[in-house]
């Protein structure tokens, strides 16, 4: 790309952001401990259910000390309605490395953060950028999404581009010393403009530049050319993109259900598996047993109940 071009693609979208963010508690604050939990909810549950989540949860561990200590049954509980608990875990462990391994100071480095649990290669760069203002690139879903349309192109061609290449190519983009907001800027325009299945391109800052918009434009024209001689052509359908939802009945699903059923008890309550069974299916019988045992042992292992004798509880 020209540097005049590169240059002007950044002022749009940073003039965009400055305009048009959403004033989100987790942008108000460079407290890595901060991010780390807004980053951690936002991974697969959208803004508006995590916002009220985000302030519960640090009224309950201010401090990362307080969550390090904390039982972690009352982490998972305090998760409820957010679905994926396993995160909850990883996040009190993530707390308690910090606490015993750190000195209490989140590392800065996006290696060394990705060495905490639970912590990947975008929850690495989320934290590197948005805390400590580091000008990395990293990819989620809104981000993917926004690079793939405007350096490569329509979604039927840019979905079988893999992250490396997008990681490089987003790594160019990146304004040196606005990482911070270039980065929101991308998740925001995902979230508000350059959505999965109706992107609303006359209001995007990145039409100029382009790629899938170009592409698109041209198809309409020759669509237009051949509905005016007579052909009728079927336009290419849109590949909408859908969040992950635990199927009912799905394995994800019943660890969640048994969950749920725990963490309704009154803290420190247990569960016999002879009343857990029902619960999760109406039609229980003998012949399920082996599965429940599977199903608790599994969420035993990742430390989200514990199994004492027949009963279960939340750790
Ligand atoms: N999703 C992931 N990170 C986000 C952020 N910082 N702001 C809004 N949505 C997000």
């Amino acid at each position: 790309m020209p540097p005049a071009t590169l240059q002007a693609l950044r002022e749009a979208l940073l003039a965009w952001f400055a305009r048009n963010a959403r004033d989100l508690p987790w942008r108000r604050t460079r407290d890595p401990y901060r991010i780390l939990v807004s980053e951690i909810m936002l991974q697969q549950t959208q803004v508006e259910r995590v916002v009220p989540k985000y302030h519960a949860f640090l009224e309950a561990f201010p401090p990362l000390e307080r969550l390090a200590d904390a039982p972690t049954a009352e982490v998972i509980r305090l998760w409820a309605g957010l679905g994926y608990n396993r995160r909850a875990v990883n996040l009190q462990r993530t707390a308690r490395v910090v606490v015993e391994e750190h000195g209490g100071s989140f590392p800065r480095e996006v290696a060394a953060l990705r060495r905490l649990p639970g912590v990947g290669p975008y929850t690495a760069g989320a934290v590197a950028c948005f805390a400590f203002e580091q000008d990395v690139a990293f990819l989620d879903t809104n981000i993917r999404r926004v690079l793939r349309r405007a350096c490569i192109g329509p979604d039927e061609l840019a979905g079988g581009v893999g992250d490396r290449e997008l990681l490089a190519l987003g790594a160019a983009l990146v304004p040196p010393g606005r990482g911070w907001a270039w980065n929101q800027a991308l998740i925001e325009l995902g979230a508000l403009v350059c959505t999965a299945a109706v992107p609303a391109c006359p209001r995007c800052p990145l039409r100029p530049a382009c790629r899938a918009y170009a592409a698109r434009a041209a198809a309409d024209e020759a669509l237009i050319g051949a509905m005016a001689a007579g052909v009728h052509p079927l336009p290419a359908r849109r590949v909408a993109e859908r969040k992950a939802q635990p199927y009912a009945g799905s394995r994800r699903w019943y660890r969640g259900r048994v969950i749920d059923a725990l963490r309704a008890l009154p803290p420190g309550g247990a569960l016999p598996l002879v009343e857990l069974g029902p619960r999760l299916k109406p039609d229980y019988a003998s012949a399920d047993e082996p599965w429940l045992r599977a199903l608790v042992a599994d969420l035993d292992r990742d430390g989200l109940l514990v199994v004492e004798g027949e009963r279960v509880r939340l750790p």
